[in-house]
């Protein structure tokens, strides 16, 4: 087997989702996309997009202006034809099932170099746009069970996490990317793209519209539920609407060396495992439990977790039932903050975290051996992935 590393991660800030307050209000998600890619090849001047095997991209919902977004992004950024794409779709986990494709592509000695993204406009192509459930779903489910919001309840109720709890982990969630942003650890993996404020001026945006550094346990707990008039999840312990690309260089290990480049991790292994639709958030728990047992791995050998907060209930359900951690503020989990701060463009996120925990084991953690980024999909699709230190 060959080795896959990264050779870098880059990604857009992440937008508000929003047509009159979001920052990429103007884009059209493969705009944002492209502009990715021109910062990423911009700063990589060796590699030549004529040389990249093929383009995996990860999108959540391919309708509309998603369709096909994979190739017809490259094609519209003036990009080479010859170099093909594939558009991945698996919910959450579609970055990330891009990521590892394109990894396991390389192991296999298939092509040396590709480029994994995952891209998401929860404004122009919003969730469920286009969806047409199989009636023979409502044989086996409640299909009212089935929205994102209903799964966040379930669990919340299921697994016991109290909205104090959750609330707590949003707070945490926004002092860390807030404190992460301030010293500048996002400047190397966002590539600043023109956006508009409010008012229709045009601004660079290289910071994430979401984070609330003044965030208040008082003003959360005056929040209304979201999704169920007795509910415990609202705005603030969702992750929000968001726009934003991400994209990863990855490379063969020898032809990087030859190539003279540098890297810190490579790509260990990876799953992806199933659950029950209307609890999808615990999708985590297998998807990790069994990535341990392939590598023979133990919860306290993971130096740090990037767990994707779709909501704050399952995320935490899944940090407690893995045995890592009781509550926020974590330890080695999320440490640059997570999506109920930095926001959760569904295709995009699953690539997010694999360039953000590249980022935070080069920067911040350079001894640290294993990382794993993980998180939930909608009707029950899961993934994790693994990724190590070169130098252990
Ligand atoms: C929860 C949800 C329905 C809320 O959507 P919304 O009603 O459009 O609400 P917004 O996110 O715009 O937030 C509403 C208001 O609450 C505010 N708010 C959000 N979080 C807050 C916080 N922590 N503290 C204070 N105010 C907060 C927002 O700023 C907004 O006010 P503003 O417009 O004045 O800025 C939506 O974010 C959602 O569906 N999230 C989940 C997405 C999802 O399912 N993803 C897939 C997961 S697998």
């Amino acid at each position: 087997m060959k080795e896959c590393v990264i050779i870098d991660g880059v990604r857009s800030a992440n937008s508000r989702a929003h047509n009159e307050k979001g920052w990429f209000r103007a884009l059209r998600p493969d705009e944002v996309l492209t502009k990715v890619y021109d910062g990423l090849f911009a700063r990589n001047p060796k590699v030549k997009p004529e040389d990249i095997e093929a383009v995996f991209c990860g999108c959540a919902n391919i309708t509309g202006m998603q369709n096909d977004i994979g190739r017809l992004a490259w094609l519209a950024g003036g990009y080479p034809e010859s170099v093909p794409s594939n558009t991945i779709t698996m919910q959450c986990p579609s970055g990330m099932a891009a990521a590892e494709n394109a990894a396991r592509a390389i192991m296999c000695g298939e092509g040396e170099i590709y480029l994994a993204s995952g891209v998401e406009d929860m404004q122009k192509v919003p969730m469920a746009m286009n969806m047409d459930f199989a009636p023979r779903l409502a044989e086996r489910y409640n299909i009212m069970d089935i929205p994102m919001g209903a799964t966040a309840e379930k669990v919340a109720a299921q697994w016991k996490i109290s909205r104090t709890d959750m609330e707590n982990m949003a707070y945490w969630s926004h002092k860390k990317a807030d404190e992460a942003t301030k010293a500048g650890k996002f400047k190397k993996e966002i590539i600043p793209i023109e956006g508009l404020k409010d008012d229709g001026t045009k601004f660079m945006v290289d910071t994430d519209q979401w984070i609330r550094g003044n965030i208040s346990m008082e003003q959360m707990a005056a929040m209304q539920p979201s999704f169920k008039a007795d509910g415990v999840v609202t705005a603030a312990t969702s992750s929000p609407l968001t726009i934003g690309a991400a994209a990863l260089l990855l490379m063969e290990r020898g032809l990087a060396d030859r190539m003279g480049l540098s890297y810190h991790l490579k790509y260990e292994a990876g799953v992806i495992a199933g659950c029950d639709p209307t609890v999808m958030g615990i999708g985590p728990i297998p998807a990790v439990k069994k990535l341990l047992a392939r590598t023979g791995l133990k919860v306290s050998d993971i130096d740090l977790w990037e767990f994707n907060e779709a909501f704050a209930s399952q995320s935490l359900a899944c940090v407690r039932e893995l045995g890592i951690a009781e509550n926020a503020p974590f330890k080695n989990v999320n440490v640059w903050g997570g999506a109920l701060a930095i926001g959760h463009p569904l295709g995009e996120s699953g690539a997010r975290l694999i360039v953000t925990l590249n980022n935070i084991m080069k920067t911040d953690y350079p001894d640290a051996k294993y990382g794993v980024a993980t998180l939930c999909g909608a009707f029950g699709n899961a993934g994790a992935s693994l990724w190590r230190n070169v130098n252990k």
